[in-house]
């Protein structure tokens, strides 16, 4: 990551952070340090999502960018702004957005695709996906699973069933679920789990 000023920059940790690959006690199971490198897929052409652009981006790559660098309300700026990835990651995560753009069909395109509705981002860091081994303890294992949901699954309702069928076949079953969405409240933690800010 670049910033202008060596100490005074927004760096949201949190809300980065990927699934542990264990659980451990020692484990800050709020998530591990997100690494270098994050792979995603290109948007194939039979997505929904698709626009009519040669390089549209993965929504889910933007996603993490715009929550690592900036807070809600702030102002997020795209000089190439292309099929306007940028500004329907915003328009969902709270920040303002202005996209710059040559190509006048793009802008359009960008118009119409921030007037429809959102039904969740179109791609996802895989490893958000993960579910820890060593969950063993039935109690625990509720728990941090509800918590998955809130911590890492939040605008990817569409990645929970793929998560749940994970935690089945991991340890057998799992708590039968009523299609909500993932809880949106920011102060959510657990009885179970303590959490360290300094934690990989
Ligand atoms: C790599 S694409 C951006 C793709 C975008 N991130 C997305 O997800 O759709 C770069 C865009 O920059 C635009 N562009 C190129 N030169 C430009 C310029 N001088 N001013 C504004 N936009 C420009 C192109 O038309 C193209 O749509």
């Amino acid at each position: 990551m670049f910033t202008k000023h060596p100490k005074n920059f927004t760096f949201n940790l949190d809300d980065i952070r990927v699934p542990q690959k264990y659980y451990r006690n020692v484990n800050n199971m709020r998530g591990a340090n997100p690494g270098d490198v994050w792979e995603f897929s290109h948007i194939h052409y039979c997505q929904g999502n698709r626009q009519a652009h040669p390089t549209q981006k993965p929504e889910g790559l933007i996603e993490r960018i715009v929550l690592a660098s900036s807070s809600k309300g702030d102002n997020v700026l795209d000089l190439f702004s292309g099929s306007g990835t940028t500004q329907r990651v915003c328009q969902q995560l709270s920040r303002n957005c202005t996209g710059v753009e040559i190509n006048p069909e793009y802008v359009e395109m960008t118009e119409d695709r921030l007037a429809q509705p959102f039904s969740g981002f179109d791609s996802i860091d895989l490893r958000m996906k993960r579910v820890p081994f060593d969950l063993s303890d039935p109690d625990i294992r509720q728990e941090y699973v509800k918590q998955h949901k809130h911590w890492f699954l939040k605008n990817h309702e569409g990645d929970i069933e793929e998560f749940e069928k994970e935690v089945a076949r991991l340890y057998g079953h799992v708590n039968t679920r009523k299609k909500t969405k993932a809880p949106k409240s920011e102060s959510q933690s657990g009885d179970l789990f303590t959490f360290s800010q300094l934690g990989t």
